[in-house]
């Protein structure tokens, strides 16, 4: 694998761990930064653990696993942590503020060029980079989680974000067997949130309302529209079924739907209770009779395998083509 330049991921919880797994497996020399004591080492042990998984699930050798994990460096002191890297993706708490003085901070420390992304979940990248004094090399990269098995990064471009800059970033995540989509406007929930948290919304509705359980609501995403949705999106449906059936659809089902600006009163209603889900043992589910580490084994497995069919989650051989043939229209 020919030498990639150098990735320095400043925050390395959960999602930083798994970026960083994914970055090393691309044969990028990764950079581990945290201000808390242990937390890089932690993370750093994370990952390789990871790419462990990523090969027992076939998406790399044993040996190209253990070359990954060995290219990944903790380094307890941020501006030498940034020397030399030509991409720094910051994965620290979600908090406006902090990530603000962050990027400020990791600015007066890395060249003009060198390209500067948050992992926000939901904060406005325009707001993140107000401070810097090269805003058009930022943007926010939201991993999906987990960063090593969910292909989806969504490249969301903020104000001051050159095209040159969204388009690098989708060319470097391609070359590590990423799904990077690009997001042109900077909107609460980037794109692929707006879609899910309307499901959401719409899910619990379902349960609020009587109309099934939420057992019953599972099954019908995980095992109906959502077994199909690796292979085949809501517009590629629209497009097969017709404009005009779907449009007589819409006009029937829409006007029934919840429509509110709000979550439900159900999902009100537990959290006031305290039924906040997996950590309390009660949510929509009884987390008391159900297993919640075997349900995560379960989707790490099923990810793993959907990986394999579609030929993503690890870096394209020599010659490759990127796999998912729509990836070039973005
Ligand atoms: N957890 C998810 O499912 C998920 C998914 C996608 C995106 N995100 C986003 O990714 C980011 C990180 O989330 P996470 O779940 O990995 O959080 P986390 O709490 O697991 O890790 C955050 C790390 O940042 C460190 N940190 C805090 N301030 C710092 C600073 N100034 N400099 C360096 N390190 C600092 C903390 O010590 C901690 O180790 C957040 O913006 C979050 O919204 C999370």
């Amino acid at each position: 694998m020919a030498a990639r330049p150098q990735i320095t991921i400043v925050g390395a919880g959960l999602m930083g761990s798994g970026i960083a797994a994914s970055a090393a497996l691309a044969g990028h020399p990764v950079k581990l930064y945290d201000t808390a004591a242990g937390k890089a080492a932690n993370a750093a042990t994370a990952a390789a653990s990871h790419l462990r998984q990523l090969a027992a699930g076939g998406l790399a050798s044993e040996a190209e696993a253990a070359r990954a994990a060995a290219r990944i460096a903790c380094d307890a002191d941020l501006p030498h942590a940034l020397a030399g890297a030509f991409w720094v993706i910051e994965a620290i708490t979600e908090n406006l503020p902090a990530k603000q003085a962050l990027f400020r901070d990791i600015e007066r420390h890395i060249a003009p060029e060198v390209l500067l992304t948050s992992n926000t979940s939901g904060l406005r990248i325009s707001e993140i980079a107000a401070g810097l004094r090269h805003p058009e090399r930022a943007a926010t990269t939201h991993f999906w989680f987990p960063g090593h098995l969910v292909p989806l990064v969504e490249v969301v471009m903020g104000e001051g974000t050159r095209e040159e800059t969204a388009t690098e970033l989708r060319r470097v995540l391609l070359s590590w067997g990423k799904a990077p989509v690009i997001v042109r406007r900077d909107l609460p929930g980037q794109l692929a949130n707006r879609i899910l948290q309307a499901i959401i919304r719409e899910a619990s509705a379902i349960v609020d309302s009587g109309l099934a359980s939420a057992a019953d609501v599972d099954t019908s995403v995980k095992l109906g529209m959502g077994l199909r949705f690796p292979a085949w999106g809501p517009l590629e449906h629209v497009d097969t079924v017709g404009i005009d059936l779907c449009l007589s659809v819409q006009d029937t089902v829409l006007p029934s739907l919840y429509n509110e600006p709000r979550a439900t009163p159900l999902m009100r209603k537990l959290a006031d209770e305290g039924r906040k889900g997996v950590a309390a043992g009660q949510g929509f589910h009884d987390w008391t009779r159900r297993d919640h580490a075997a349900l995560v084994a379960e989707r790490d497995r099923f990810l793993l395998n959907a990986l394999r069919l579609l030929g993503l989650g690890r870096p394209p051989s020599a010659g490759e083509e990127a796999p998912a043939s729509d990836l070039a229209e973005a």
